[in-house]
C-alpha cells in the first residue's frame, strides 16, 4: 500500500489535498467528509501475518477493503505483487480478488439454511469449480479447522467458536495465497478466542499463508503478529514487531496503548538477554576462577567450551574445591539453558531455582548470551522511560 488515502463524501479530492499538507482529520472543517485512511503506507511480506490494530473508528475495516478492492481508493496505489490494483476495472479486482484473497469476517458471514459442508463450498461453486474437486478441497479444509464430521449440521447447531471455524474453512478452501481477516476472533469467548488464536497460528505454520489480520485487541496483535501497523485517526503510527512496539513506541500514543500489555509474553529471551561478559572455559584454574568470583562479586559463572555453552560454576562449588584443578571438575554440565525465543514469563521460575544465570543458547548449543535475575526484573519496566517521557507531557 502507497501514500493510500480514502475519503469518504463529495468533497474527497479537496479533503485529500488539506490532509497532504498536515491537516488532521478531525479539522477538515468539510461538512460530511470522513477521511477514513490518511496516507497509508506499507509492506506486507510474503508468508507474514500482519496485524492492523486500533481504536474503533480508527480506519482498519476501510483500510482493508481497499486492500482487496472492495473500495475504490480516492488517493494512493495497492499492489499485489507488481499488480496494481488502483487500475483495474472492477471485474478485473473481482477475478484477482477471487484467485488471490479469502475473507474471514467478524460475524461469520454463514448461510443459515445450508449445510456446513455447503458453506465451505459455497465460494468454489461460484467460480465453478467441479463437484468432485469441491468435495476434496471441502473436506480438507474442514480436516484443517479440526471440523471432519460436522459436514451435515446447520450452522445454527454449532457453537460460536465453530462457525467461525467453518467461516476460516471457507476461506482455506478457496486455496488463496493471501487471507484477510477483519476482526475474525472478536466475537467469542475469551478462552474461545485463544483456542482460535493457537489454531491459526498452528494452520500458519502448516499452510504458509500471507495474512493480515485486524484487531482492536491488543493482546491479540502482539500474540499473532509477525508485525503490527498501529493506527490512529486513519494514519498509521507505526509499523514494528511487538518487541519493537514495546521497546521503541514511535510515540506517545503508541506508548500509552502498549502500556498495559503482558510483556512477560510478548518479550522473549533474545529481548532481555546481555552478553555473557565473564565466562570460563573448563580449563579455566580454579584459582583464577575463584579470584574473578570474588573480584566481580559473582555467585555464579557460565562456562563455553569452543563458543558452545558446557555449563556453570558456582561460587560455593570453586571456593570448596580450594584451587587445585581446573572449572572442568566443579562444572554443573546440566546448568539451565533456554532458547531465544523463549517468552520472559517462562524464565522467571528456571532463573530463580539457578545458582548462576541462565545460559541463553542456539539450536546447536552455541552460547549466545546471559539472563540474571536483574535483566528480568528490568525487562518488566522496560519502557519506563517512554512512560515517564509520556507523563511529562500530560
Ligand atoms: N461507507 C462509509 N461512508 C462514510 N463513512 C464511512 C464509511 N465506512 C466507514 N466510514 C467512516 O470511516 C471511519 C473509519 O471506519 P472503519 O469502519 O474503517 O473503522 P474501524 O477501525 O474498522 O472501526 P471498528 O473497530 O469499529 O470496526 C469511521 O469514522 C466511519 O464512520
Ligand atoms: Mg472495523
Amino acid at each position: 500500500m502507497e501514500n493510500l488515502y480514502k475519503v469518504f463524501g463529495r468533497r474527497a479530492t479537496e479533503a485529500v489535498r488539506r490532509l497532504e499538507s498536515g491537516t488532521d482529520r478531525a479539522e477538515l472543517e468539510l461538512p460530511g467528509v470522513t477521511a477514513a485512511v490518511v496516507d497509508a503506507s506499507f509492506t506486507v511480506e510474503r508468508g507474514e501475518i500482519f496485524v492492523v490494530m486500533g481504536l474503533s473508528g480508527s480506519g482498519k475495516s476501510t483500510l482493508l477493503r481497499t486492500l482487496n478492492g472492495l473500495l475504490p481508493v480516492t488517493s494512493g496505489r495497492v499492489l499485489v505483487d507488481d499488480t496494481d490494483l488502483t487500475g483495474m476495472t472492477p471485474a478485473q479486482v473481482r477475478e484477482l480478488r477471487q484467485q488471490r484473497m479469502s475473507m474471514v469476517f467478524q460475524h461469520f458471514a454463514l448461510f443459515p439454511h445450508r449445510t456446513v459442508e455447503e458453506n465451505v463450498a459455497y465460494g468454489l461453486s461460484v467460480q465453478g469449480t467441479a463437484r468432485e474437486r469441491q468435495r476434496t478441497r471441502t473436506a480438507e479444509a474442514l480436516e484443517l479447522v479440526g471440523l471432519t464430521g460436522w459436514e451435515d449440521r446447520l450452522p445454527g447447531e454449532l457453537s460460536g467458536g465453530m462457525r467461525q471455524r467453518v467461516g476460516l474453512a471457507r476461506a482455506l478452501a478457496a486455496d488463496t495465497e493471501i487471507l484477510l481477516m477483519d476482526e475474525a476472533f472478536s466475537a467469542l469467548d475469551p478462552l474461545i478466542r485463544k483456542e482460535m488464536q493457537d489454531q491459526l497460528l498452528n494452520l500458519q505454520r502448516q499452510l504458509g499463508k500471507t495474512i493480515v489480520f485486524i484487531t482492536h485487541d491488543l493482546n491479540e496483535a502482539m500474540r499473532l503478529g509477525d508485525r503490527i501497523a498501529m493506527m490512529r485517526d486513519g494514519r498509521i503510527v507505526q509499523v514494528a514487531t511487538a518487541t519493537e512496539m514495546l521497546t521503541a513506541p514511535a510515540d506517545e500514543y503508541v506508548a500509552r496503548f502498549v502500556r498495559d500489555v503482558d510483556r512477560t509474553r510478548v518479550l522473549t529471551a533474545s529481548a532481555v538477554m546481555e552478553p555473557a561478559g565473564i565466562s570460563f572455559t573448563p580449563a579455566t584454574t580454579l584459582a583464577e576462577a575463584q579470584e574473578t568470583m570474588r573480584r566481580h562479586e559473582l555467585t555464579g559463572v557460565l562456562v563455553a567450551d569452543g563458543g558452545t555453552f558446557a555449563g556453570a560454576v558456582t561460587r560455593g562449588a570453586v571456593s570448596a574445591a580450594d584451587g587445585a584443578g581446573s572449572v572442568a571438575d566443579v562444572l554443573d554440565r546440566s546448568a539451565a539453558r533456554v532458547t531465544a525465543d523463549t517468552p520472559v514469563a517462562d524464565l522467571f521460575g528456571v532463573s530463580a531455582a539457578a545458582p548462576a544465570p541462565l545460559a541463553v543458547v542456539d539450536g546447536a548449543g552455541a552460547l549466545l548470551g546471559m539472563v540474571t535475575q536483574q535483566s528480568l526484573l528490568r525487562s518488566l519496566s522496560i519502557t519506563e522511560d517512554a512512560e515517564e517521557e509520556v507523563d511529562a507531557h500530560a
